[in-house]
């Protein structure tokens, strides 16, 4: 199984990195800049490029079994990373053998702001506005596609262990502030590599 990894450089994205080779996998880290890369490990290849080039993109997703995406604008604001990036790979899978892609995207984003607690709905639709609309106008690109797609929605990212000891589902019962660790986040997108009822589901993961 190989499994390639955009934004692999983001704190997330190196969970997922490293989680995957201890489970075994051949992990692809896509990345702009491969010293911010700590791991290096037999079973795992870096390719540096930029998500917003199309070329690259379809390049990259060439010979892997999935895809795995944990892009996002980091501290900005602002940015369309996500929205530029999920449709380039998704344009990219359409035209490979590779259909499986597991993208982490974020709770309240679409519908799911109906669910979630009024301080934490307040931030999303103002200070958070343009991160939630790329985030949106991203998920459109990969619900439209015919790939086996599943979205993950973590609830408030914090950088805490991996503990295993977390809810999953379209609807959980979760609290004023929820959190999730990244840890938490990578086991479960690499928990999804061989679920088959996950396909074309939205999963909020949260403590
Ligand atoms: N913070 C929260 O509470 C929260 C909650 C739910 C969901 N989320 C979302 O979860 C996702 C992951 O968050 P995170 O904090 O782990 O990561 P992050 O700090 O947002 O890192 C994003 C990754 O995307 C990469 N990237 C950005 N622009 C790129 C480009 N043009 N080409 C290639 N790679 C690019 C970055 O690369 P560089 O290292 O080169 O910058 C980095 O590896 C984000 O989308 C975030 O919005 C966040």
């Amino acid at each position: 199984m190989k499994i390639l990894v955009f934004g692999a450089t983001g704190p997330t994205g190196q969970q997922i990195v490293s989680q995957g080779l201890e489970l075994g996998y051949k992990m692809t880290a896509f990345v702009r800049n491969s010293e911010k890369l700590a791991i290096r490990h037999p079973n795992l290849t870096i390719i540096t490029g930029n998500v917003v080039d199309p070329k690259k993109v379809q390049d990259a997703v060439k010979g892997h079994d999935v895809i795995m995406s944990a892009l996002g604008n980091g501290r900005s604001l602002k940015g369309d990373v996500f929205s530029i990036g999920s449709m380039n790979i998704v344009n990219a899978m359409e035209e490979s053998l590779c259909k499986r892609i597991i993208i982490m995207s974020a709770f309240g984003v679409g519908n799911s702001i109906n669910e979630v607690p009024i301080l934490l709905k307040i931030i999303y639709k103002t200070l958070l506005k343009k991160t939630f609309v790329d985030k949106a106008i991203g998920e459109r690109y990969l619900k439209q596609s015919n790939l086996d797609w599943t979205l993950v929605h973590p609830v408030i990212l914090a950088n805490g262990p991996k503990t295993t000891n977390y809810k999953t589902g379209k609807c959980i019962d979760i609290g004023e502030i929820p959190k999730i660790s990244r840890a938490d986040v990578a086991d479960f997108m690499l928990k999804l590599v061989d679920d088959q009822t996950s396909l074309r589901r939205t999963h909020v993961i949260s403590y």
